[in-house]
């Protein structure tokens, strides 16, 4: 049987750390590229010589050339700079948008049928971004951030109740944000509502500290932005999509009539399968939820404004 084939572009914090949670589940065999000489080789060769120890059988080389990763059946986009502490995810805009034009155009050129998955931020423009460079069809495009943000509210709802972090189930949506829209109404721990289990404050505390996740580990690092969750859901999507398993996670997808978002690419539940996004799933949200939502698709829609009137300078 053939392998899945992985191209991961950026291989700095997000993108190497990607290469090793992909390797140690065996997802295929994985191209690591960066523009910076040697480094992608260098980490690709020692991630290889760890696969005796760790017992995974997956081919790992890196690259400066996109003529390695031809044919990939996913191509995850990680590649740019990261926040340093007092930066918004928006300041790093220009920079981001220059980069993920020129790497998606090329990889695209090289895999026209991969699904790519877009990790650099800010997160929802740049999506946006590879789909204006590509071209690709909407179900080849989407990015991860809405696992991550929910990642981080299970995580703190588990500290929260010293539970098992198996039993949380949540939903999440709208940009990767501070204006984020976690859904208590949607959260439930063993089945039970979460509501009923932490009181409405103490809730409410947890949602704002998801919100400010990202910017309390760029507080803490100092000198760049969260890595091992971050590349533990961008390879949670490339598994639903390489094994078809029809996951529904939450992923910044493109919706149109969906939601009445008028073709953008924001964070919403969706089946993830082999050919990408295969479906939207609309939840019928309450008047504050849908508030909340409309607000974090208008700030997506402002940074999209920006791509669209720097396009041509790019
Ligand atoms: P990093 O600085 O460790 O790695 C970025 C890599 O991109 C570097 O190795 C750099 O050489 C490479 N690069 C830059 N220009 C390139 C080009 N033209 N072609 C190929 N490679 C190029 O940064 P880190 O921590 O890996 O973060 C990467 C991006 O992911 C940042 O924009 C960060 O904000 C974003 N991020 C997004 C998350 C999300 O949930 N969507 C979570 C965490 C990070
Ligand atoms: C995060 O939320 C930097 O967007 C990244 O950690």
């Amino acid at each position: 049987m053939r392998r899945a084939k992985i191209t991961i572009i950026g291989a700095g914090n997000v993108g190497a750390t990607c290469a090793h949670w992909a390797a140690a589940k065996e997802l295929g065999d994985i191209v690591l590229l960066d523009i910076v000489e040697g480094m992608p080789q260098g980490k690709g060769l020692d991630l290889r010589q760890a696969s005796p120890v760790e017992r995974f059988d997956s081919n790992i080389v890196g690259t400066n050339s996109y003529d390695d990763t031809a044919g990939s059946d996913i191509v995850i986009i990680t590649s740019g700079i990261a926040r340093k502490p007092g930066m918004s995810r928006d300041d790093l805009m220009s920079t981001n948008m220059k980069i993920v034009r020129s790497v998606a155009e090329q990889a695209a050129k090289a895999s026209p049928n991969a699904v790519f998955i877009l990790v650099s931020n800010p997160l929802d423009a740049m999506v946006q971004t590879a789909w204006k460079a590509t071209g690709l069809p909407t179900k080849q495009i989407v990015g991860q951030a809405g696992i991550l943000d929910t990642a981080r509210y299970r995580a703190f709802i588990s500290m929260e109740l010293n539970c098992s972090v198996e039993d949380i189930s949540a939903v999440l949506m709208g940009g990767h944000g501070d204006d984020m829209v976690p859904l208590p109404r949607y959260t439930t721990v063993a089945g039970i509502p979460v509501t009923e289990l932490i009181p409405a404050e103490r809730l409410e505390a947890i949602v704002q500290r998801t919100r400010d996740g990202g910017a309390e580990i760029v507080k803490l690092l100092k000198t760049g932005s969260a890595y091992y969750a971050p590349a533990a859901a961008s390879v949670q999507m490339a598994e639903a999509i390489i094994k078809d398993k029809k996951r529904i996670l939450p992923c910044a997808a493109y919706c149109d009539s969906e939601y009445g978002v008028g073709g953008y690419f924001v964070g919403v539940p969706c089946i993830l399968g082999k050919d990408g996004v295969e479906k939207v799933i609309e939840l019928q949200l309450n008047d504050d939820e849908r508030k909340l939502f409309q607000a974090s698709v208008d700030h997506v829609k402002e940074l999209v404004a920006w791509v669209e009137k720097n396009w041509s300078a790019g």
